[in-house]
């Protein structure tokens, strides 16, 4: 790991291996060794950032708001640091699919691709807000215990449940590993996410939507919707992996995002 300096914010970034930009951008509330499968296979011939992003991991919170917009402009900047011309392949994991629609209208001419896992397009329901708000409260009392508990039971399926309980111990270790504020800001980050539904539309660089099967966050009927609606997405379903595809199955996630990196 590495850190870079942006103007408010320190970020620790993995950044391995030589070729076009793959940035890797994790889900809430994780960090980016949530894609240590696939920075070990595609660190062969492309450039892997996996970057922490600001309240994660090895990354400062900075201060003021936290949007999906403003941890956009985090990659953006991110880039500029690492002087980084040439387009990018953006691969984002749910929380990272917020953030990508938000890139994609900002920066788009900074896209070679889009890999959109286990995300949403459409903003949250009051009730989702709601519930964002009262977990954010528990956090910032209890610690980030609160959001390991409310969040782990959601993020993997039943087959990781039963054959991979070391996976989810991890993950907890990585939740416990994050701050307080910077959940709860990342928090009211999402619960203010603009819907992205008729962005869907205008998207016209190479696109490929991945869904664990048993994800129940953002369901496979769902993401299908989304691929849909995309001109030029190809769309995957992961067997026997929940909302955590890429790391629940890294073996057919690497597989299939391998096909659609052939050739970039
Ligand atoms: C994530 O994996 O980033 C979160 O589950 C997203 C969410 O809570 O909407």
């Amino acid at each position: 790991m590495q850190t870079t300096s942006l103007a408010d914010v320190e970020l620790a970034i993995e950044d391995r291996g030589t070729g076009p930009v793959l940035l890797l951008v994790h889900g809430f509330p994780l960090d980016h060794s949530m894609w240590q499968a696939q920075i070990d296979e595609f660190s062969t011939r492309f450039r892997v950032l996996a970057p922490d992003l600001r309240g994660f991991g090895g990354s400062g919170l900075g201060t003021g708001e936290v949007t999906m917009r403003r941890y956009a402009d985090d990659l953006a900047a991110l880039l500029d640091r690492l002087d980084i011309d040439d387009k990018i392949i953006y691969c984002g994991l749910s929380m990272g699919g917020y953030i990508a629609w938000q890139f994609w209208q900002k920066y788009a001419d900074r896209l070679a691709g889009l890999v959109l896992c286990d995300t949403r397009a459409v903003a949250d329901s009051p009730q989702a807000k709601a519930g964002r708000a009262e977990l954010a409260a528990r956090v910032l009392a209890a610690g980030s215990q609160a959001a390991a508990e409310a969040m782990l039971p959601k993020l993997f399926g039943p087959q990781s449940e039963r054959d991979h309980p070391e996976a989810i111990e991890q993950t907890r270790a990585v939740i416990l590993g994050n701050s307080p504020a910077g959940i709860a800001a990342a928090l009211d980050g999402m619960a203010k996410r603009p819907d992205a539904t008729d962005m869907l539309a205008g998207i016209n660089v190479p696109t490929l939507v991945v869904v664990g099967e048993h994800d129940g966050i953002s369901p496979p009927a769902e993401m299908q919707g989304i691929a849909e609606r995309i001109p030029a997405a190809q769309f995957a379903l992961i067997p026997s992996a929940g909302h955590m595809s890429p790391l629940e199955n890294p073996v057919a996630f690497n597989a299939v995002l391998g096909r659609f990196l052939a050739g970039k």
